[in-house]
């Protein structure tokens, strides 16, 4: 089964008591459980994690580097910041998508860039959890059309 890294930042651990007119109220296992039902579905080997230490994170991008494993990533805060995690992103061998539940382009200033974004291959915002969903459905797809393109 193809592997899919579903990775979240910091803060995201606390979700469905976190700003909840923000970020909803399913709960971050809510979102686990979410996210590895659509893979069932999918056909995917989807496992979620979620760190609030950004060594950590790093660490997983490089994990999924080597395995040239497809990543769905909410960078959270250090989206907004982060070269390292950039960096990190740029390494990898297969499809990222960038998701984030609030659309971050109609909140404060400091939201509205994302330094990952330029070395994504898609990136969903301001569809609430339902991104994470989306985002493994685009990756089903691509990368069952990359597998057949190889053929
Ligand atoms: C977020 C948006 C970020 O600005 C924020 O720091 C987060 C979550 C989102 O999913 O909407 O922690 O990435």
């Amino acid at each position: 089964m193809t592997k899919v890294y579903v990775l979240n930042g910091p803060n995201l651990g606390r979700l469905g008591t976190r700003q909840v007119d923000v970020y909803g109220l399913t709960s971050y296992a809510g979102l686990v459980e979410l996210c590895e039902r659509t893979g069932r579905e999918l056909g995917l080997d989807v496992e979620v994690r979620q760190t609030d230490a950004e060594h950590e994170l790093i660490a997983w991008l490089h994990e999924a580097a080597d395995e040239a494993a497809a990543v769905v990533l909410n960078p959270a805060a250090w989206s907004h910041y982060s070269y390292a995690v950039r960096d990190a992103c740029a390494l990898l061998r297969a499809p990222l998508v960038e998701v984030h539940i609030s659309n971050i382009h109609t909140r404060e200033e400091f939201r509205h860039h994302s330094v990952v974004s330029a070395v994504a291959t898609g990136v969903i915002a301001g569809l609430g959890v339902d991104g994470y969903r989306l985002a493994l459905l685009h990756l089903a797809d691509r990368l069952a059309a990359d597998r057949q393109a190889d053929e």
